[in-house]
């Protein structure tokens, strides 16, 4: 039965995936206001959809599709989350709607020649409440400039549309809203969805090259308007309250999860709709799995807890880290270890300028981390320090945690983590007082004009701050005493 419909879902890839996830009620509702879109204009929207089509080769046709809501269990859905570049390009956070852009036009009727043509479900009360409809994507969005050749049209026509849209042109740029294959254990079968569609396609549309749309908005995505830069730091904002409020009701004998519960509450009550990753709290020898995120063990006095955690609003996500000690002081040699990568992460972003590669800093919290392990005895040569510090030091964030790279050099806009750490498992080639920690630091740095500006600067960094911090005993914790 899967089978059958994963080859419907792949060969009318865009109409009837559309088709099936109409009946599904799960709208989030999310554009039905201005303040919807957080803040990003219409005019801004326009802008971007713009700037792509004219990366466009002539001739071609790019097909962006939103996120379908995927099957949790029985009749619940995971909760929606909009495709990355659809979400860029319109601002729409409904599944069920797809836009086209063509940089020579798309004959519409025998009046019309249209640059993009946005579908949509129309507007109406939906079991999860109001949708945007085709007046809400003029006015919120910025579709249907007649004098920009915009077009809104129901979801309805595209099964009437787009046919007629490939058979006329020569390539096709796109990237499929799915996930990325399905796996059938009983028949062993792997469906890989890009190939499916490509096979599609080709069957249906011989003369049609097909393009991975990505490379058009990637250099786009990686540079911030101050709209995306004001949500990241509404972003990073609620996840520095729920680090802060999390870290003063630490102690001994909780559960990781509760502070957890903690972050993601501060995450809701400061505007975000959701984290932009599950949230990592783990302790002891939780701490030195970089992705652990189950957190549901019990802390112990003595041991470290990680928190790399971050708060997702409009899809724009924050991402930091900070490692504290569970009864609110660091051991000697935690605190050795931590200063260690703490000075790696200041010497790295010292470096932080326009014109130089995205990595470029990080090397240099490579070299300092290098030559503490030397100094502190738990290396002997140089390259072990990988051993001990097994990720990169990087990444950009946006719409995605781990957002699209770009082949450009650093430029003013671009924000990227800088989040060195430090993991040595018990048994390690060294002094037995260092196994077991494990040490995270993680802040996000906005490139501007001449060096960087640290957006996560408020939440408290070195050990003595942080130790101050946990002493000032919160709410949650005073009540919370075992
Ligand atoms: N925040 C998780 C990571 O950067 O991998
Ligand atoms: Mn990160």
């Amino acid at each position: 039965m899967k089978q059958t419909m994963y080859f419907f879902t792949i060969v009318f890839f865009v109409v009837v995936s559309v088709a099936t996830s109409q009946s599904k009620n799960t709208t989030p509702s999310l554009c039905s206001s201005n303040e919807e879109t957080g803040g990003i204009t219409p005019q801004e929207y326009r802008q971007r959809r713009r700037t792509v089509t004219a990366k466009m080769e002539s001739g071609s046709v790019a097909v962006f599709c939103a996120s379908n809501p995927g099957s949790r269990n029985g009749d619940v859905d995971y909760r929606f989350r909009q495709n990355d570049n659809f979400l860029y390009l319109t601002g729409c956070n409904e599944p069920n709607s797809v836009l086209i852009l063509s940089p020579d036009g798309i004959r519409v009727d025998s009046t019309t020649v249209a640059e993009e043509l946005f579908f949509i479900r129309d507007q109406q009360a939906s079991w999860s409440g109001a949708l945007l409809g085709q007046e809400g994507a003029k006015r919120i969005l910025g579709f249907g400039e007649k004098d920009r050749h915009s077009e809104v049209f129901a979801i309805e026509k595209l099964k009437e549309i787009l046919p007629h849209v490939l058979q006329s042109k020569k390539s096709i740029y796109f990237s499929p809203a799915l996930p990325e294959f399905l796996f059938d254990p009983i028949s062993g079968l792997k469906f890989v969805a890009v190939r499916e569609i490509r096979k599609a396609l080709a069957e249906k549309y011989p003369d049609l090259t097909v393009k991975n749309s990505g490379p058009l908005l990637n250099d786009l995505r990686a540079v911030k308007s101050s709209a995306e830069i004001g949500l990241l730091q509404r972003a990073i904002d609620a996840t520095v309250t729920g680090f802060m409020e999390a870290a003063k009701c630490c102690m001994p004998g909780m559960m990781e999860y509760e502070l957890q519960a903690v972050i993601e509450y501060w995450f809701t009550r400061m505007g975000c709709e959701f984290y932009g990753f599950p949230s990592i709290v783990g302790s002891g020898p939780n701490a030195l799995s970089i992705h652990y995120d189950a957190n549901r063990r019990k802390m112990n006095s003595g041991e470290l807890v990680v928190m790399d955690i971050g708060a997702e609003t409009h899809g724009y996500s924050a991402d930091l880290t900070r490692t504290i000690p569970v009864s609110g002081s660091y051991s000697v040699p935690q605190r050795e270890i931590y200063e260690l990568v703490l000075n790696a992460q200041a010497s790295a972003m010292k470096e932080v300028r326009p014109g130089i590669p995205m990595n470029e800093p990080g090397k240099k919290a490579w070299v300092v981390l290098g030559d503490g392990l030397l100094k502190l005895g738990i290396i002997k040569e140089r390259d072990e320090v990988k051993k001990y510090c097994p990720h990169g030091i990087s990444h950009f964030i946006g719409l995605d945690v781990h957002d699209v790279s770009t082949t450009e050099k650093l430029a003013p806009g671009m924000i990227f983590t800088m989040e060195p750490g430090l993991y040595i498992p018990d048994s390690s080639a060294c002094d037995k007082k260092y196994w077991g920690i494990g040490i995270r630091i993680e802040d996000d740095v906005l490139v501007t004009e001449h060096g960087c500006r640290v957006l996560t600067e408020s939440a408290p960094r070195t050990a003595d701050d942080i130790e101050t911090l946990m002493a000032q005993r919160g709410d949650a914790r005073g009540k919370n005493k075992r």
